[in-house]
């Protein structure tokens, strides 16, 4: 099985630092914000990644981690030009996963305690076809994809809201993703929103449309490290993580 990490995207909330560097090299403790993500993958067994960046910084993602053999991993760079969308920049995984294979997608920002493992080897156990994403109680939901789930089996996602003004309960669907290679074929049948973007909600709503969208729960400590109070929590948090 494969990873893939987005970290393209503009940062435009941890702004000025994010005008020197991209926000997934940001400092959390005593790495760079995505190293976390890495380490997340390689505990849970996935060794092979796609790293999706943007132009700026790109100089500083290799020198920091190579090949990824320090980090016992092995990395593969891809540019996504603009920040186009969170759709967008997965679709640039499409060559580097093989046919009908699956793999687990992780959001740069997303930053956890979890063990990937219990929830992969669950998603490896589903159908082909079908996709799952991990989600977390907040404290304000209106920030994030928000699911509503199946009314007849519960283990299901009906369809997920994008920031909703009235969000309908106050799980967020977090940046931590897992599908096969049906997701390009998803990918391709969106359009852009109104704020330009391939949107990966739009993505998933098509699977919850079919019943092909299971959930876990995170049971530990999560965070998308947008802000820079957040940031300063998940040093805290996360400092034991690494060594
Ligand atoms: O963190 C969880 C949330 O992430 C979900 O609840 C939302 O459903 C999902 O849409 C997303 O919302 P955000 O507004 O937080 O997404 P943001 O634009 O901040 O992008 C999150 C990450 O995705 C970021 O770390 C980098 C990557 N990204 C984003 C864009 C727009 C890319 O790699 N390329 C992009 O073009």
């Amino acid at each position: 099985m494969k990873g893939v990490i987005l970290a393209g995207g503009t940062g435009s909330r941890l702004q000025p630092l994010t005008r020197l560097m991209n926000k997934h090299l940001l400092p959390v403790g005593k790495y760079p914000m995505v190293c976390y993500g890495i380490d997340r993958l390689r505990r849970g067994g996935i060794t092979d990644i796609l790293l999706v960046i943007s132009k700026q910084s790109a100089g500083l993602y290799t020198d920091f981690l190579g090949s990824g053999a320090a980090f016992g991993v092995s990395l593969t760079y891809k540019i996504q030009e603009k920040a186009g969308g969170i759709a967008e920049a997965l679709e640039l995984a499409e060559g580097f996963i093989a046919p009908g294979e699956r793999f687990v997608v992780l959001l740069g920002d997303n930053l956890f305690m979890d063990d990937l493992k219990p929830y992969v080897d669950g998603y490896l156990r589903q159908p082909k076809g079908t996709a799952k994403v991990l989600l977390k109680p907040v404290d304000d939901a209106r920030r994030y994809g928000v699911p509503v789930f199946d009314a007849h089996d519960s283990a299901w996602i009906a369809y997920i809201e994008e920031k909703p003004q009235h969000p309908k309960n106050g799980y967020c669907v977090t940046g931590i993703y897992m599908y096969d290679t049906a997701v390009f074929d998803m990918i391709r049948r969106v359009s852009p929103s109104q704020r330009g973007e391939l949107e990966i909600t739009d993505v998933n709503n098509i699977y919850a449309k079919d019943r092909r969208l299971s959930y876990d729960v995170l049971k530990g400590w999560w965070s998308d490290a947008g802000t820079f109070q957040s940031l300063r929590e998940a040093g805290e948090k996360l400092k034991d993580m690494l060594p």
